[in-house]
């Protein structure tokens, strides 16, 4: 069924403060899930609520945290989370490093003990929306095996970066750092199809298309992508003196139980380096110049990073969000589960 933007974000943030979180916070943990939904990150929409709602009704989510924002150089600073919902983290923090970059031309803000941020595109296009280029990457569930090996040690640890280009169009890239993640296993096992050589390993590490044999997600491009999630971790885990590698909390592991995550933010004022209408129009000029190129045989047109999502983000603006009827039956209703997601492990759901 679709719902309007407005009321989907309405819907979702009313169970969530019914859940226990303040209303200020379930509106945050709302605006990120809407725009996820909006621009096609169903996996990081309406259907987390369920298992949000669960977590924060157990405790595993901070409802009254005691933020602290400490500035630790002229560009740097840590803000612990105390285990708050991450989305609200994530953009306070995202906030703050704004403040620090205009002032200061460069922001790195590292944010200790969160929970889940969900669609870290939502971060980068606060960034983007004031003229300022942005990267922010973080630690995820241990689900991938690191190359070469047969047994999980990091996350899917994505990174999204953003760039302002012109009339509020921005370069988004967003994304994972497994080829897949692990919900598309999951599709597959509902409907016991195979899955796309490449995208996951048995528990030999060898490749396997059956999503029953499925015990580790695979990296993108191999040692490169394995390369890319280590950097996320240090970056956002080792660095900000979290627990790191294997030893990062699962989603369903405990939901009494804080999750510690982490993630950095860093902020560059493009002003320090460049013009910023040159700047924007060259990004301008990039997206223009992909969207010229011609397309190989299969394809309609070279997209720049952002660009679909930006086009589905229109469309759900105007004529709503596509939710499945099962969701917003859980969202119209007064039900907040209290044994659905605990304790199944990162593999189990
Ligand atoms: P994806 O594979 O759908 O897209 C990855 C990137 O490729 C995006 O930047 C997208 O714009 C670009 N892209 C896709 N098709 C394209 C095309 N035809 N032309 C040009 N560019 C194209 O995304 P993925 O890796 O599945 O991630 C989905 C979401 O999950 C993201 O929002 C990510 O932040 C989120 N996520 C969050 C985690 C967390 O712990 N908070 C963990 C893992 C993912």
């Amino acid at each position: 069924m679709k719902v309007t933007r407005e009321k989907l974000k309405e819907l979702m943030a009313t169970k969530l403060h019914k859940a226990g979180l303040t209303q200020e916070h379930a509106d945050i943990v709302a605006d990120v899930l809407v725009h996820a939904d909006a621009r096609g990150y169903h996996s990081h929409g309406a259907m987390r609520v369920e298992y949000y709602s669960e977590r924060i009704n157990k405790g595993g989510t901070n409802c009254n945290p005691n933020f602290n924002f400490q500035k630790t150089g002229p560009c740097t600073a840590i803000f612990d989370g105390d285990n708050a919902a991450g989305h609200v983290v994530a953009k306070l923090g995202m906030d703050e490093a704004i403040k620090m970059a205009k002032e200061n031309g460069v922001a790195i803000v590292g944010m200790r003990r969160m929970g889940h941020s969900g669609a870290l595109s939502y971060f980068v296009q606060q960034a983007a929306e004031q003229n300022l280029v942005a990267l922010t990457l973080c630690q995820s569930d241990p689900m991938a095996v690191p190359y070469g090996g047969a047994e999980p040690y990091y996350g899917t640890n994505p990174i999204a970066f953003g760039a302002p280009g012109k009339n509020g169009e921005n370069i988004i890239i967003d994304m994972a750092t497994t080829v897949q993640a692990w919900g598309k296993v999951l599709d597959a096992r509902s409907k016991n199809k195979p899955i796309e050589e490449g995208w996951a390993v048995d528990s030999n590490g060898q490749t396997t298309t059956d999503p029953f044999k499925v015990s580790s997600l695979l990296p993108i491009a191999g040692p490169k992508g394995y390369g890319l999630m280590m950097m996320v971790d240090i970056l956002s885990g080792i660095m900000l003196n979290l627990p790191f590698g294997n030893k990062v909390t699962s989603m369903y592991h405990d939901l009494t139980e804080d999750r510690n995550l982490g993630q950095l933010h860093i902020v560059i004022d493009p002003e320090c380096f460049t013009d910023l209408e040159s700047f924007k129009e060259n990004i301008a000029q990039t997206m223009q110049d992909l969207n010229n190129i011609k397309p190989a045989t299969g394809f309609d047109k070279v997209y720049y990073p952002g660009q679909r999502s930006g086009i589905r983000e229109k469309k759900a603006n105007e004529e709503g969000i596509d939710i499945v009827d099962s969701i917003y039956e859980y969202l119209v209703s007064d039900v907040i589960h209290n044994n659905a997601y605990d304790h199944k492990g990162a593999f189990a759901k």
